[in-house]
């Protein structure tokens, strides 16, 4: 277990005292997913509806609260129904982001004035229905990069609870595999990937392939990102944690540190937030420092 962190809060701004904090933030800060078994999201009587693929519009995979960019449909994106439905859907995921941000502000204060909230999201199918290309297949090992969204080292924090109305014991568990600590996979694949082609982050914004410049930091997480989907003896590597996060559970990572893939599972509530490198307890366990540290250069 000691890629996970276990917590005993039930609540969703727990007290913690100043060395507690710093003392699990360093843990998450070295890529480790900290785990609440007892923190559960309330899903009330009427609210239960929600937890159905039926308001998913057209090839969307999740109901994302995005108030800003779809007012058409109440503020959820991806979503389809009657608008007094979605307003009570687009409340219950907002509900869920004010938990997820109190928890990590009662958690790892220090981050509390400098987080960016992304999108919060709903995602009612099952993991294993959405067979993808390689490089999309979320059921292998990876870290997150994104194409199309370098971030030049800014983290990306995870809040996760399985909301999957399983009363069953053992039934409705979020399966994931959970691979080495980022150092350790940094050096294994660091070797095999190549410098970016000069002009190619220029040539890439240009194009619009990017929504902002691609640095080199970006160019390493997008390759390892690849190599590690790409490379089957390293998916199927035995010391490669399974770990079942049950009903009524939450769990928090850097998703661009923590090696992890989705096997299987329904129902899950997930918050992206933003986090600059600096504003870490301990900055130098951030993916950029580790990088630039076995590649001895800047790579910002
Ligand atoms: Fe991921």
């Amino acid at each position: 277990m000691h890629r996970i962190l276990e917590l005993p809060f039930a609540e969703w701004s727990p007290s913690i005292t100043a060395d507690e904090s710093r003392r699990v933030a360093g843990e998450l800060e070295l890529g480790k997913i900290v785990y609440l078994p007892q923190l559960r999201f309330k899903i009330a009587e009427t609210e239960r509806r929600f937890l159905d693929t039926r308001w998913l519009s057209g090839t969307h995979k999740s109901l994302s609260y995005e108030p800003q960019r779809a007012a058409a449909t109440e503020g959820v994106r991806g979503a389809q129904g009657a608008p007094q439905d979605l307003r009570a859907l687009a409340a219950m995921i907002a509900r869920f982001q004010k938990e997820a941000l109190a928890l990590v502000h009662a958690l790892f204060p220090q981050y509390a004035p400098h987080l960016r909230v992304a999108p919060t999201s709903l995602r009612p199918g099952n993991v294993e229905q959405h067979k993808l290309s390689w490089r999309k297949d979320d059921t292998l090992l990876h870290v997150d990069a994104f194409p199309s969204r370098p971030n030049r080292g800014e983290r990306i924090l995870r809040i996760f609870t399985n909301v999957h109305p399983a009363g069953a014991a053992g039934k409705g568990a979020r399966v994931w595999k959970v691979g080495d600590l980022f150092e350790d996979t940094a050096k294994e694949f660091l070797p095999r990937i190549k410098r970016p082609i000069p002009g190619s982050a220029a040539l890439l914004r240009t194009l619009g392939v990017t929504k902002s410049r691609r640095s080199h930091y970006d160019h390493i997480m997008l390759r390892m990102h690849d190599q590690m989907k790409r490379d089957p003896a390293y998916q199927s590597r035995p010391t490669h944690l399974t770990f079942g996060f049950p009903p009524g559970s939450t769990w928090i990572c850097f998703s661009d540190q923590a090696a992890h893939a989705a096997l299987s599972g329904q129902f899950m509530m997930e918050q992206t937030l933003h986090l600059p490198l600096d504003r870490q307890y301990f900055p130098e366990r951030a993916p950029l420092k580790v990088l630039e540290r076995l590649r001895r250069r800047a790579l910002a």
